[in-house]
């Protein structure tokens, strides 16, 4: 088990496979960015396996792919696969806008992953439109269902909440819940990076607290969930009669560092310690180099030791390197 400094059993890797992205969502990507990863940087199919099996062999057995956009990376059905076969891993599951889906979904699937998160911020095309900015909800909503039907379950759709955009939709998103087993999770704005992104986070932050009341006083008293995993990340209830579960995952209000079971890779081969900070460690040049898989466990296991207790969001402290579509979520 890869115990860190404060006792946090670390065993759940995010592998970012690509920094590009398809839709550009206005807290996410900025309209002017231009720099992405050269592909000789990128780490290949093979050296994402070789991390992956450096981490089970400590003791990892979560794995998430995200982006930018995982579905953008041409081999992502070979990395799947290669993931699903090593021993340890018992769970992979992939972040995306879902738009690539009708075509992937069923060879992911048989490939290897179990689910997927899909990131939904409203149920109006145009509000839809005005966050995710290049991104359609028909499309979103077909890659939805393909999920479904290949069986990538159960279903979450993650939605960020932002002021003037889409804070009334909680309500139709919520609503969801009562006719599907799905979970749908309202996200806080988090400031990542120096660019238009983290302005709006820090200008068109919408607490869970207020998106919880707006579904309450629509839908009904929410009634909280026992025997909750402690690792995750939202708080979930359930609506009066509903099927599927409603979640708020507060990082900025009520942050949750003390049970963070998470290390991060990004697409160029470093370890990111802590989403909401700057610390990394280069694993990249350990995989080019004669050291050997060894030395890939023991920077993980360095990683594991260095990750920070926690996030200095309070003290207006948050990455100014990476922004958000460079690490994932
Ligand atoms: N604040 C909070 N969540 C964000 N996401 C992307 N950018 C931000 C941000 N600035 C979410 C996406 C996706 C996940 C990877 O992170 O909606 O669900
Ligand atoms: Fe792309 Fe996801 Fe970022 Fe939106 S949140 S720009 S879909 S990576």
């Amino acid at each position: 088990m890869p115990l860190d400094r404060f006792g946090r059993n670390i065993n759940y890797l995010r592998i970012s496979v690509i920094d590009h992205c398809n839709f550009r969502c206005v807290y996410c990507m900025p309209l002017d960015t231009s720099q992405y990863v050269p592909s000789s940087m990128l780490l290949s199919a093979e050296e994402i396996e070789r991390v992956v099996m450096a981490a089970a062999d400590v003791g990892f057995e979560k794995i998430r792919l995200t982006g930018g956009e995982p579905t953008l990376r041409a081999d992502l059905v070979d990395i799947v696969e290669r993931i699903a076969r090593i021993d340890g891993i018992k769970d992979i599951s992939m972040t995306t806008n879902g738009v690539l889906l009708p075509r992937l979904a069923k060879p992911l699937a048989d490939g290897g992953l179990d689910r997927v998160n899909l990131h939904i911020d409203s149920l109006d095309p145009q509000r839809f439109a005005k966050v995710m900015r290049f991104g359609t909800l028909s499309e979103a909503w077909a890659g939805l269902e393909a999920a479904e039907s290949a069986g990538l379950t159960p279903i979450k759709i993650n939605a960020v909440v932002v002021r003037d955009h889409n804070e009334e939709d909680v309500v139709e998103l919520a609503r969801l819940t009562l006719g599907k087993p799905w979970t749908v999770r309202f996200i806080e704005l988090m400031p990542l990076g120096d660019n238009d992104c983290a302005r709006l986070a820090k200008d068109k932050f919408v607490s869970s607290a207020d998106s919880m009341k707006r579904v309450e006083e629509a839908l009904g008293t929410l009634t909280p969930i026992d025997n909750q995993d402690a690792s995750d990340e939202a708080v979930n209830y359930r609506l009066p009669k509903g099927e599927g579960v409603v979640g708020f995952i507060s990082p900025v209000s009520d942050p949750y560092c003390g049970t963070c079971n998470r290390m991060r890779l990004t697409a160029d081969g470093r370890f990111h310690l802590c989403l909401l900070n700057d610390d990394e460690m280069d694993v990249r040049a350990a995989l080019r180099g004669d050291d050997g898989d060894a030395r890939v466990r023991e920077i993980l296991l360095n990683a594991v030791k260095a990750k920070p207790t926690g996030h200095r969001l309070h003290e207006g402290i948050s990455t100014a390197e990476r922004s958000m579509f460079q690490i994932g979520g």
